[in-house]
């Protein structure tokens, strides 16, 4: 990373109010908690309202995140939000988000990089902060998840939740929480029919047949995706400890993508990581997307797990295949 540090100044993430159980799910499709619980480690997830949308739970993980960096709105001075379900295709959910905070002509932009996509805009952030013409930028991540959530598909339907997570990230270190050490992005688009949203985009605009075929739903090949998921995450992990000269035992905490316990013990178990290091909240969340990541590290902040000058690891990976992995020291 060059030579401007970046700092976390501030922290914060929104889960929706209504919650949705396994038994709940019972009574939708042919499923048990016991499956979902061995399979997943899922027991609950929050469910956003009707009129609840994804700019709604990032401008609550914002103001959160805001709040504890003591900063007013007025002193972000760019936004980037990232999301598999942004409000519409266009404008972007950073622009609503800009209105909701009442900031006046900072820049707003959307990044798309699948459920790893807040590494993606803490690396995009770090960069515009380097550049120097940026102080403070609100990196949000959300996801109503459950709005392309097809509740006829069993496969698919129990592991989503919405959730949405706000860092403040910027080079002033002023009663800063952590400091990026590095990030670390890949991507590997031959991976891109493995988990996707198939309809209303440019190659199946909304239509008739599109709905027929229920292609605005989200589509996954769950055994490759897994098989993936554990493969390129512990690449990523070994990758970005080398190249900084670290060990895997200086890491004390390791904020994986909460999508599947048994995922994340297969990684532990591949990368010889005692799994009491991962912190771990989907089975209350679900997979919330680009937004589990930074609400498991807003919780734990708040729990007071951290210590100072510990090591964290964001190990995430999504649909592209995308994965994004950060390096961050804990500063209080
Ligand atoms: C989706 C996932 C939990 C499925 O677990 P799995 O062990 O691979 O299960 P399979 O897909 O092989 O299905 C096993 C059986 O359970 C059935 N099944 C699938 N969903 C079910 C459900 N909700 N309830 C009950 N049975 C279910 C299948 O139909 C299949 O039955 P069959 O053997 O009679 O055909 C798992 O593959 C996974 O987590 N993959 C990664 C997904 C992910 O992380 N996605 C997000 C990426 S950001």
């Amino acid at each position: 990373m060059a030579s401007k540090k970046v700092f976390i100044r501030g922290i914060g993430s929104y889960l929706p109010e209504r919650v949705l159980t396994n038994r709940d799910l019972e009574a939708m499709v042919d499923t048990s908690d016991e499956w979902i619980v061995t399979r997943t480690g899922i027991r609950e997830r929050h469910i956003a309202a009707e009129d609840e949308f994804t700019s709604d739970m990032a401008t609550q993980a914002a103001r959160r995140a805001l709040g504890d960096a003591k900063m007013s709105p007025q002193e972000v001075d760019c936004i980037l939000v990232c999301s598999v379900t942004f409000d519409m295709a266009f404008p972007a959910t950073a622009c609503i988000v800009q209105k909701n905070l009442e900031i006046s002509t900072c820049p707003c932009m959307d990044i798309e990089a699948g459920c790893s996509a807040l590494v993606y805009c803490m690396e995009v952030a770090a960069g515009l902060l380097q550049l120097g013409s940026y102080k403070n930028i609100l990196v949000i991540a959300s996801d109503k998840l459950t709005s392309i959530t097809d509740w006829q598909d069993r496969s698919t339907c129990v592991l989503f939740g919405d959730g949405a997570s706000a860092m403040v990230l910027s080079t002033d270190a002023s009663g800063a929480r952590a400091v990026l050490v590095d990030t670390l992005l890949r991507a590997d688009g031959k991976g891109g029919d493995i988990l996707f949203q198939p309809g209303g985009g440019s190659r199946h605009p909304a239509s008739e047949e599109t709905v027929k075929n229920r292609l605005h739903y989200l589509k996954m090949n769950g055994r490759e995706v897994f098989k993936i998921a554990v493969r390129g995450m512990g690449i990523s992990l070994k990758d970005i400890l080398s190249r900084n000269q670290i060990e895997l035992a200086d890491v004390q905490h390791f904020i994986p993508h909460q999508a599947n316990m048994r995922i994340i013990e297969a990684v532990a178990e591949a990368s010889a990581i005692p799994v009491e290091k991962f912190i771990v909240i989907l089975h209350r969340t679900g997979n919330m997307s680009a937004g589990s990541a930074g609400v498991a590290f807003d919780e734990a902040y708040r729990q007071g797990r951290f210590a100072q000058n510990d090591l964290l690891m964001f190990a995430t990976f999504g649909g592209g295949m995308t994965f994004g992995t950060a390096l961050v020291r804990w500063l209080i």
